[in-house]
């Protein structure tokens, strides 16, 4: 079997590395490894590679920084004589950053099975490009491999058919698991016992001035209580420095990107993470670690509902209320949703290898679609 992977932004490399690792246990799987090249920074790229011990990508695209449609249209037109001349049985594409998208459109015109890993998430919030490409992929791809029941139900509603989903869980939670062990030992030395861990880095939060000097606010008044280490993903940086914004609080550290494993280790270790991530909010629910997320809406519900996660939005009233309520030991430990096992990537290579055994679960009963 010929599979082509494809990755792109800096949460797919986890998410992909396992199934490559899984993948490539099986017999007769041939493996190419696709790097659209929409992250390329070293700290924002290599280093994950390095990490993760994934295979130096095969291919890559090198398409760089752009607009949407810039970023998306110059990977369609990269990436398609790839497939023509591959001719995969399967291209797997992960999450739902415009790489994502943009392979899986490309597949669907030429007629090449896609199987999207992470399916059926949903924040139903339009104005977040990352919700587009989600319902988007989703409708074209042939093999929905979901990592909470929850996806199942949002397929479901928008009319795919039960043949096509297979909930597997949380392949970004295989590599936690794997990695943990080596993270420990990289966790910086100088860290305090106590401290918050913080990353923003979506358009809503860090492009409005506005938006972004308040929470800058927020984060020095909360640097009084706690140390705060903030690694500043290069977008939220350039605005920092666009809008000359005040942070020069004595507790609040500001860090270059992290590498996965020291950040893997920062956030078991902290007293409290503030975040505007989607793979954060899994993460910390996994580890026990209190997450209080700067967004409306998640698409991962499983966080809050069985998780440590709370969603805060805008209200900065309502962070510095829950800040100090984490931070005087009150907050719910939560529980680790099904199938966030190890296992995710395993259950993927069976659905592609051994299709016969893995037949989807019945269909919900018509109350529950309603
Ligand atoms: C992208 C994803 C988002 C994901 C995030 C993780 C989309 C629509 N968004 O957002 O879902 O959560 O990755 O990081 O796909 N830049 C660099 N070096 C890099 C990459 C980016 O300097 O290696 C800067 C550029 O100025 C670029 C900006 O960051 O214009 C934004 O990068 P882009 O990939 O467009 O979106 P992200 O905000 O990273």
């Amino acid at each position: 079997m010929n599979i082509v992977h494809v990755v792109g932004a800096r949460p797919n490399f986890m998410k992909a590395a396992p199934v490559l690792k899984a993948l490539g246990t099986r017999p007769n799987v041939r493996q190419t490894l696709v790097h659209t090249g929409q992250h390329y920074d070293a700290e924002m790229s290599e280093v994950f590679f390095d990490q993760l011990k994934m295979p130096k990508p095969d291919i890559s695209l090198a398409v760089g920084s752009g607009t949407h449609a810039e970023q998306t249209a110059t990977i369609m037109v990269r990436f398609e004589p790839v497939v023509l001349e591959h001719k995969p049985d399967w291209v797997l594409v992960y999450g739902d950053v415009n790489s994502t998208v943009a392979a899986a459109l490309v597949c669907s015109k030429v007629g090449v099975k896609v199987a999207h890993v992470e399916s059926g998430l949903r924040s139903f919030d339009r104005s977040m490009p990352e919700e587009i490409n989600r319902v988007l992929t989703d409708q074209i791809a042939d093999l929905l491999l979901t990592p909470s029941k929850d996806g199942d139900l949002n397929l479901v509603r928008e009319g795919i058919p039960r043949s096509k989903i297979r909930f597997v869980g949380n392949t970004m939670i295989d590599t936690l698991i794997q990695l943990l062990p080596s993270a420990a030992n990289l966790v910086p030395k100088d860290l305090p016992s106590r401290y918050a861990l913080v990353t923003l880095h979506r358009p809503s939060n860090v492009d409005d001035p506005i938006a972004l000097r308040e929470l800058c606010e927020t984060l020095a008044w909360l640097s009084m209580r706690i140390e705060v280490f903030f690694p500043v993903h290069p977008r939220t940086r350039r605005r920092m420095q666009e809008f000359n914004m005040p942070v020069d609080s004595p507790g609040l550290h500001l860090l270059p990107p992290t590498p996965y494993l020291q950040f893997l280790g920062m956030q078991q270790h902290a007293c409290l993470v503030l975040t505007d991530s989607g793979g954060i909010q899994e993460e910390t629910t996994y580890l026990g670690v209190p997450c209080l997320t700067l967004r409306e809406n998640t698409e991962r519900p499983i966080t809050t509902t069985m998780g440590t996660n709370v969603i805060v939005g805008r209200d900065l009233g309502l962070l510095r209320a829950e800040s100090l309520r984490v931070l005087s030991g009150d907050f719910r430990r939560g529980t680790i949703p099904p199938l966030w096992d190890g296992h995710a990537s395993e259950r993927i290579a069976d659905c592609l290898c051994n299709p016969a055994e893995h037949q989807p679960a019945p269909e919900p009963a018509a109350s529950s679609v309603a």
